[in-house]
């Protein structure tokens, strides 16, 4: 896996130009089996023009139930940390690797995150964050590589088709272990510090003083 150019409609239809349009085609999806067994896909939430984009893993029972990605506890969570760190929810955009619930929420295989993920790339490639958060081993493995372990590499700053990537602990795993919290406040300074440094350098580029 990891991050590939391509946001060619499955349809022969050329190329996607919008999320809606994505998302529409996203919706009738039933390349495996895990649409049989949930009641809805959950496509993302947020701005599509965000600079920074948060994924997860899979839609767990809330997100089935209302349609939309990290509603539950953990998703409560997430947001009260991203507002805590400067962001407003509007500008942010949160998505999964998977859009369909696991059965029990068990971890998607690697087979449905493969057949998977051609869908948040198409994300990926038309939002155009500039820092992206994976939350937890999913989605570490599924953006960066499948050997990789969360706990090897949270903290540290990747970088894929320009694309910085910031690997953190998925928020449940905090609600699990609160010795998470600190690395997790940790790692989210960074993301703001960053965030912040690259509209200032846009903002100096995009306006020369001389
Ligand atoms: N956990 C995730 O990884 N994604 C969700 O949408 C909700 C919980």
């Amino acid at each position: 896996m990891g991050i590939a150019k391509d946001t060619a409609h499955p349809e022969g239809q050329g190329q996607y130009t919008s999320l809606a349009e994505i998302r529409e085609v996203c919706l009738q999806c039933r390349k495996c089996k895990l649409r049989q067994g949930c009641r809805q896909v959950v496509f993302g939430r947020g701005n599509p023009e965000a600079r920074l984009m948060f994924v997860g893993e899979g839609p767990g029972e809330q997100e089935d139930i209302q349609g939309l990605p990290f509603v539950g506890k953990a998703g409560q969570l997430l947001d009260k940390i991203i507002e805590a760190a400067g962001f407003s929810l509007e500008e942010v955009y949160i998505g999964n690797i998977v859009k369909c619930r696991p059965p029990g929420n068990r971890v998607p295989t690697l087979e449905e995150a493969r057949t998977c993920m051609p869908w948040l790339m198409k994300q990926i490639q038309l939002i155009r964050p500039k820092i992206m958060v994976c939350l937890g081993s999913t989605a570490v493995q599924g953006i960066l590589d499948p050997s990789l372990r969360i706990t090897k590499i949270r903290g540290r700053w990747a970088e894929r088709n320009g694309i910085l990537i910031m690997p953190t602990y998925h928020p449940a795993a905090l609600l699990r272990d609160e010795s998470k919290k600190r690395p997790v406040w940790e790692d989210f300074k960074q993301i703001r510090k960053m965030y912040l440094a690259l509209a200032e350098r846009e903002c100096t580029a995009g306006n020369p003083i001389v």
